[in-house]
């Protein structure tokens, strides 16, 4: 995966290769340098993570290289323009944007939003502005690639219900994109050089936070309130499942693990089954992917079905259904302070 280049710029500021050596639990776990980047965004304290979640896949995340930023510029550009572009659905009326709205932290502020049938979608639009960081796809973490997910999003007949050739071909025939691919260095115009474009894009929106630069060793980004919700959210164990560098993005977590969440609301439909939909196994019941808590401040309504409709609301239902915890307002407040910190600065 190729990481963003404001945090190679970032990056390269900082200390590689730390070795970092947390006793847990009697035990010594040694972090070798797996990756120097996994360390310096290591969001959580680890030795707040319980040892369960130690044995989780941790996949190393390479650093990429620096871009040609010439033609790195011209396919963030060219990305830019096909995901504005309504042309990109059949019915003319569709853009990745219609859903991933900018202004909204790149979600569209609505509980579901609708089809082209005009039917409310089964699942809350996400942000998409870190998806660079996600390890796998959708709220139940289905898709292990951008591609796939792509793939499935051009064909759904009830949104973009293209097929490749067809959208190439249409692409072809507008002089100003086939300028555009030129300038992008691209040599034909197919689904490999369409998704390329609006990858390169979305990997483009993943601007570093104050929380960043706080975690590179700048501690007067926080406030005080901040950093007391960040030392709240260490250790009321948040950190626990909204772990590593984008806060999220990389575990499959139950939704509901000190008590069922779905009883006590409405009733259960099919979306919040959560993998179970996708293998059938029992065990997958009600699992959904820990999402990230980048720039979640901007992103109102919460969770897969849009059931929290603010901020506090989602953090307290995350400390009674998954913590046990009834927390207290202050708790509640400090840690929404702390959220704040994950907003993306320019
Ligand atoms: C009609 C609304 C709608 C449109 C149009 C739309 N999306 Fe989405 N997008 C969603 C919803 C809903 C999900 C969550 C799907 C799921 O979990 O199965 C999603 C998920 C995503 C994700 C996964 C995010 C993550 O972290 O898991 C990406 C990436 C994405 N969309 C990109 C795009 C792109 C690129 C386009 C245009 C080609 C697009 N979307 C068009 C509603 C939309
Ligand atoms: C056991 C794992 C786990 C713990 C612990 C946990 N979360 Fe979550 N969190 C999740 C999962 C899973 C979801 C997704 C729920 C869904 O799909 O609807 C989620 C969703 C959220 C959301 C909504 C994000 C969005 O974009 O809709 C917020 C905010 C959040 N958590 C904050 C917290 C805070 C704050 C804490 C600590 C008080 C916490 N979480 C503890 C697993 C966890």
């Amino acid at each position: 995966m190729q990481v963003p280049y404001y945090y190679h710029a970032l990056i390269n500021k900082t200390t590689m290769n730390k070795i970092v050596i947390i006793p847990l639990i009697g035990l010594l776990f040694v972090f070798s340098t797996y990756s120097a980047f996994a360390h310096s965004y290591g969001a959580i304290s680890p030795a707040s993570i319980p040892a369960i979640y130690l044995n989780t896949k941790q996949r190393p995340m390479t650093i990429a290289q620096p871009p040609n930023t010439l033609s790195q510029k011209a396919k963030i550009h060219l990305g830019k323009q096909l995901f504005e572009d309504t042309n990109l659905s059949k019915s003319g009326e569709m853009a990745c944007s219609t859903c991933h709205q900018a202004s909204m932290g790149f979600s569209d502020g609505r509980d579901f939003s609708l089809d082209n049938q005009g039917t409310p979608l089964p699942y809350n639009t996400p942000s998409i502005q870190y998806v660079a960081f996600n390890y796998y796809f959708g709220w139940t973490a289905r898709f292990p690639h951008l591609q796939e997910h792509l793939d499935a999003l051009m064909t759904n007949p009830k949104l973009m219900d293209r097929n490749w050739p067809e959208l190439s071909q249409k692409i072809k025939q507008n002089d100003i994109y086939v300028q555009l691919f030129n300038n992008a260095g691209y040599d034909e115009i197919s689904r490999t050089t369409i998704s390329d474009a609006i990858i390169q894009y979305e990997y483009s929106l993943a601007k570093p936070s104050r929380y960043d630069l706080y975690i590179l060793g700048d501690k007067q980004q926080f406030s005080e309130k901040e950093n007391l919700g960040y030392s709240l959210f260490k250790e009321f164990g948040c950190s626990s499942c909204h772990q590593g560098k984008n806060l999220g993005g990389n575990l499959r977590q139950k939704f509901g693990v000190m008590k069922s969440y779905f009883n006590e609301h409405n009733k259960i439909e099919e979306r919040d089954l959560g993998y179970y939909t996708t293998t059938l196994k029992d065990e997958d019941r009600f699992y959904f992917r820990v999402p990230s808590l980048r720039n979640v401040t901007n992103t109102a309504p919460y969770f897969h079905d849009g059931s929290a409709k603010t901020l506090a609301m989602a953090i307290e239902i995350m400390f009674v259904y998954q913590l046990g915890i009834k927390p207290s307002d202050t708790d509640i407040n400090l840690i929404e302070s702390f959220l704040h910190t994950l907003e993306p600065v320019e």
